[in-house]
């Protein structure tokens, strides 16, 4: 997997040292520049576009395989990189990875030998990148010069080794009551501005895997900016990666900065790590693929959403998990649900793909209390594997306990309910503020996945006490 050559054209096309902001244009050049390098090398069938609609170009004259690249040549003679998303009727369909300026027909259209690979290395940990893989840190350039396939080697199902070992992930509510197993795939479905991000950056901070890769999808970028300072901050930073592909970067390049992350994860893997990949948010990932696969003229099916995207999802998705031999990737992936939609395609097709989602409320986030986890509409599907019987008694009663009294809020509330009715509902009035607090965890504050059953086990006797 080794390539010198290529590894050694990409740092050179780095400068040294890189303005802290580097404008999208800059990143592309400097992508584009890289490319033309190996153009060199390349076949010469040149095509040239008859055709452009949206962001999509149709060319005819050159053959190239769906997912290669080719350079389309703009009037002032300046380089679009542009990848196959399809063909028909003779033509190739391209769609830039950048922005389209400059286009006129005839443009001609050069394939390049380049293949669709990540250049991985442990150089990465610690840096920035975006979803071509340049730097975005303005840090030093990197020296990469392994590589892994961007859209990653199917996983024979026999050879994936089954999830029994629970991974620490430093949130009390979620090491107790929705343990979470190496290699497993986890949703975290909420609104906008319920605390998605602020959970990812403590489990970043606090898991006790050996890597984290974060892909940031389709999120504004100021909130990119604020994610990896303010939320990862350095004491984050130091173990992970963070892959950004904000809201203003191309459709191909949202989905590219989703598989580039995942196959950084692979790498790491195949080194024998756990790793955790966190990746927000599925939804902007699916939308890049809507946009592009409606591009090409496939038909919505869905609330605007074409088959190919609920094909795509588990293609990523089954990315992550357990291999015999080597580590483990552990990914929660950020779904979002907007007023509560649960015929939300995205959101459906998840659940089904994942095993097993957190979903944070605005009703308990209103009131003050983060993370804002809905322990009652939140399941891990393999928690029966990965604690032992006395710990699934003791989630169990918590668990039950915290239904009965969701179950009677309203009664309670509106003060309908005579104490002394049923003990049950007793119990659960007296022992709620012990539950909240239990779910309740501060911003600086790590709790192990040891620490998280002792606390357990002490509520527990402390309720027996009450009861
Ligand atoms: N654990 C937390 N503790 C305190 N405040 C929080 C916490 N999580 C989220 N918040 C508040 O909610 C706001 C939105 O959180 P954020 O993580 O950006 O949401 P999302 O990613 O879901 O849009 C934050 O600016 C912060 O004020
Ligand atoms: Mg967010």
């Amino acid at each position: 997997m080794l390539k010198p050559d290529q590894g050694s054209a990409e740092s050179k096309a780095v400068p040294e040292r890189l303005p802290k902001k580097l404008s999208l244009d800059t990143r592309l050049a400097l992508h584009r520049k890289r490319l033309q390098d190996s153009a060199i090398e390349a076949p010469k069938t040149k095509g040239k576009v008859v055709r452009m609609v949206g962001l999509t170009l149709e060319a005819t004259g050159c053959h190239a395989a769906v997912g290669s690249r080719c350079l389309v040549e703009s009037i002032s003679g300046e380089s679009i990189e542009a990848e196959v998303v399809g063909f028909g009727d003779g033509r190739l369909f391209l769609m830039a990875i950048g922005q389209i300026r400059g286009l006129a027909p005839g443009a001609l259209v050069t394939p390049v030998k380049r293949t669709s690979e990540v250049a991985v290395g442990m150089s990465l940990l610690g840096r920035v990148i975006d979803g071509s893989g340049a730097v975005l840190d303005g840090g030093r350039a990197l020296s990469l010069n392994e590589y892994m396939p961007l859209h990653g080697e199917p996983i024979n199902p026999l050879g994936r080794s089954l999830i029994n070992e629970p991974l620490d992930v430093g949130i009390r509510a979620i090491n107790a009551l929705l343990t979470i197993g190496r290699g497993q795939r986890m949703g975290l479905f909420a609104g906008s501005g319920v605390g998605k991000s602020t959970l990812l950056g403590l489990i970043t901070r606090y898991s006790d895997a050996d890597v984290v890769v974060v892909g940031l999808i389709g999120e504004r970028g100021r909130e990119v900016q604020e994610f990896i300072e303010e939320i990862l901050g350095t004491e984050g930073m130091v173990r992970s990666i963070v892959v950004a592909a904000p809201a203003d970067d191309s459709p191909l390049m949202r989905l590219h900065g989703a598989w580039r992350a995942t196959a950084i994860a692979e790498y790491f893997r195949d080194l024998g790590l756990n790793v955790l990949l966190l990746m927000d948010s599925l939804t902007r990932v699916a939308q890049a693929q809507r946009e592009i696969a409606l591009a090409v003229g496939e038909p919505p099916v869905s609330k605007g959403y074409p088959p190919s995207v609920f094909t795509r999802l588990p293609q990523l998705v089954e990315r992550a998990g357990n291999v015999a031999g080597a580590g483990s990737i552990t990914a929660i992936y950020t779904v979002l649900v907007e007023g509560d939609d649960l015929m939300d395609p995205v959101a459906d097709a998840a659940r089904a793909i994942l095993d097993g989602h957190i979903c944070l409320t605005r009703r308990i986030a209103d009131a003050g209390r983060y993370p804002a986890i809905d322990i009652e509409g939140s399941v891990s599907r393999v928690i029966t594997r990965l604690l032992d019987p006395g710990q699934l008694a003791l989630a169990k009663q918590f668990r039950e306990l915290y239904s009965t009294y969701e179950h009677n809020r309203d009664l309670i509330n509106i003060g309908a309910y005579t104490r002394g009715s049923d003990p049950r509902i007793d119990l659960a009035i007296e022992t709620y503020p012990l539950l909240q607090s239990f779910l309740q965890q501060g911003l600086a504050e790590k709790v192990t996945y040891e620490q998280s059953f002792s606390q357990l086990q002490a509520l527990s006797t402390s309720l027996q006490m009450a009861s």
